[in-house]
This record gives C-alpha cells, structure tokens and sequence, in this order.
C-alpha cells in the first residue's frame, strides 16, 4: 500500500477509488492547504493529487521525496505545475482533458450570451431595487445570429464552444497551432486564420488556449485596439492570458464593447477597475463546476494516479 496525498477537498467517489487501493491522506478544510502544511503532508507520499490552487513545483516535490511517483492535477489546465521539474526527478505529471469540455464551452457560451444581451447589467438593476418598465431602447444588446465568432486555441474546449456558436447561427474562425481534422472543419463551417486577421473579423472573441510563456498576456493593448469597437472578449482559459489592466482600459474607453471572465489574471484577485465597470461579466471560475465534470474530473485523477502506481501507463499523462 502506498500513500497519497490529494491536497484539497475532491468529490468522495475519487477518494473511494484512491482508498481500495492505498492509504488517503486528503486536506479537508474548507481553505485552501497552507504551504507549509502542505509541504509537511506530502513527505513521504507516493503520489500526490493536486488542485489548480496548489503550486508543484521542485521544493515540493523535494519535500515528498525520492518514493514519488506522480502528480495527477484535477483539472485540465497545468500552469500550477512545474512539468519540467517532475520529468527532471522522473516523477510523471497528469491532467484531467476531455471531461470538462462540455461543461466549460457551456459557461464560455453562457459568458457570450451575459456580455453581449447585458445580463448582468439586467439582474443589478432589478436586485438594486430602481425602478424600471419595458422601453423600446432600455439595455439593448447585440444580436448573435449571422456575427462571426474568433477562437483563440481550437483544442476540445475551443471546438465544443463553436459547436455552440454554430446553433446560434454564428460563423467560426479560429486560430490555433495546429490545424484541426477538415471533417470537424467542415462540420463546424471554421475557417483557420492567424490572429491578427481573428482579431478584425469577429464580434466576439473567446480564448481557450493553454496558458504559458507564449501565450502571457497573448491578449494585450494591442490586440484589443485591433478588434472591432463592437466586438466582445471572453476568457474561460487563464487570467493572464489577458492583460486585465489594458483590458480594463479597453472597456472603459469603449475600444471594444464589453467582455466576459471567468478568470482572473491574480486569481481570485480581480482587476479594481473591472469592478465598477457595467459592460463586463464576471464570474468565479466556474467553468468545470457542475457536480457531474468534478466527479469525473476527480475520478479520471484519481486513477491516473492509480495506473502509475501499478506501473501501468495512466489515461492522461501530460505531453
Ligand atoms: C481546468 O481544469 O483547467 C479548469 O480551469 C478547472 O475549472
């Protein structure tokens, strides 16, 4: 029996699996671990289940020690974990892709939806109290239909969200390192273009590219002034894949027409100037958060943790 540590709380049919096999040591407060608790907790484990919340980096796989084996993060994105520092100490790191697809492009797609028909807007006004009547001209939105889409990072994510565009009758391009196959191609009627181009031809724009290096602040000024004054950004993929202080400027000047975050570049920080601005919908990371995709994501962790433990390939390792 081996000893693993799941550094937050996950649903309980992920420990069950963990426990048939091993002995579970699972934080289960309410707060995040501290560092050093956690530093403490892992000494010793065999593999170490993580949460987007926890940094992995080389001082906390030196703290578990040379008996680790693997780092299952329960989610799909991994910038809280040095890959790098895990392969150079043979530890093997794994994520959870696929299972929250569906889930996130629904909260992309319901972001496009707050943004640009003002839904939020709406809902201050009423819980505000004021009064209000149907108007002709009162918190007119834009319209979906026949408006061109832009997907920054055409992965599974990107492509479930332009599946939902196409039933709202929108056009897709998308811009992406790699090609997708021309029969979802072709099915989602998406046309592959660099940035720049993405960047002038949509009405909305929404990110779901990994985030790293090159993709840092991939959003910026620049790239805002390029769009269309009419356009919207949505982000459902990481903070700072945005630069939020130019983001911020941007709407406040009008440079584009509204945005839609699900992440924030100082996580769970938001941008001050964010807050008081009317055109931009913000939500708290909730992009897998529906009971179903945190069961799976967890399960799918869980045993990812569980094959490297048998010495067998794990589903989703990381690269
Ligand atoms: C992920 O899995 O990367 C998501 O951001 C979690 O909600």
């Amino acid at each position: 029996m081996g000893k693993v540590v799941v550094t937050g709380r996950i649903p309980e049919a992920a420990l069950e699996t963990l426990r048939a096999e091993h002995e579970v040591d699972a934080w289960a407060g309410s707060e995040s671990i501290g560092r050093e608790e956690l530093l403490a907790r892992v000494a010793g484990a065999d593999a170490v289940v993580s949460l987007l919340t926890e940094r992995v980096d080389g001082e906390l796989l030196d703290a578990a020690g040379p008996q680790l084996k693997v780092v299952s993060n329960v989610a799909v994105g991994y910038d809280n974990i040095d890959v790098p520092a895990c392969t150079e100490r043979g530890v093997t790191a794994t994520n959870t892709p696929g299972v929250l697809t569906e889930a996130t492009a629904d909260i992309a797609f319901g972001l496009i939806l707050m943004a640009t028909r003002r839904l939020g807007e709406g809902e201050r006004l009423i819980r505000s109290g004021q009064a209000w009547k149907w108007g002709m001209f009162f918190l007119l939105g834009s319209g979906l239909q026949g408006k061109t889409l832009g997907i920054v990072g055409m992965g599974g994510i990107g492509q479930a969200t332009a599946r939902r565009a196409r039933a709202f009758g929108m056009d897709v391009v998308y811009q992406s390192r790699s090609e997708i196959a021309p029969g979802v191609a072709a099915e989602l009627g998406a046309r592959r273009v660099e940035l720049d181009e993405l960047l002038a031809v949509s009405d909305v724009v929404s990110v779901h590219c990994p985030y790293g290096p090159a993709t840092h602040h991939l959003i910026g000024a620049e790239q805002l002034a390029a769009m269309k004054g009419t356009a919207y950004l949505v982000n459902t993929a990481r903070g700072p894949i945005v630069d939020e202080a130019a983001l911020a400027a941007a709407l406040r000047d009008g440079v584009i027409a509204g945005a839609g975050l699900d992440v924030f570049e100082k996580e769970p920080q938001v941008h001050p100037e964010l807050l008081d601005l009317e055109n931009v919908a913000l939500v708290p990371h909730l992009g897998s958060a529906t009971v179903e995709t945190r069961t799976a994501m967890a399960v799918l962790a869980a045993e990812n943790s569980l094959a490297v433990l048998r010495d067998e390939q794990p589903p989703t390792p990381i690269g």
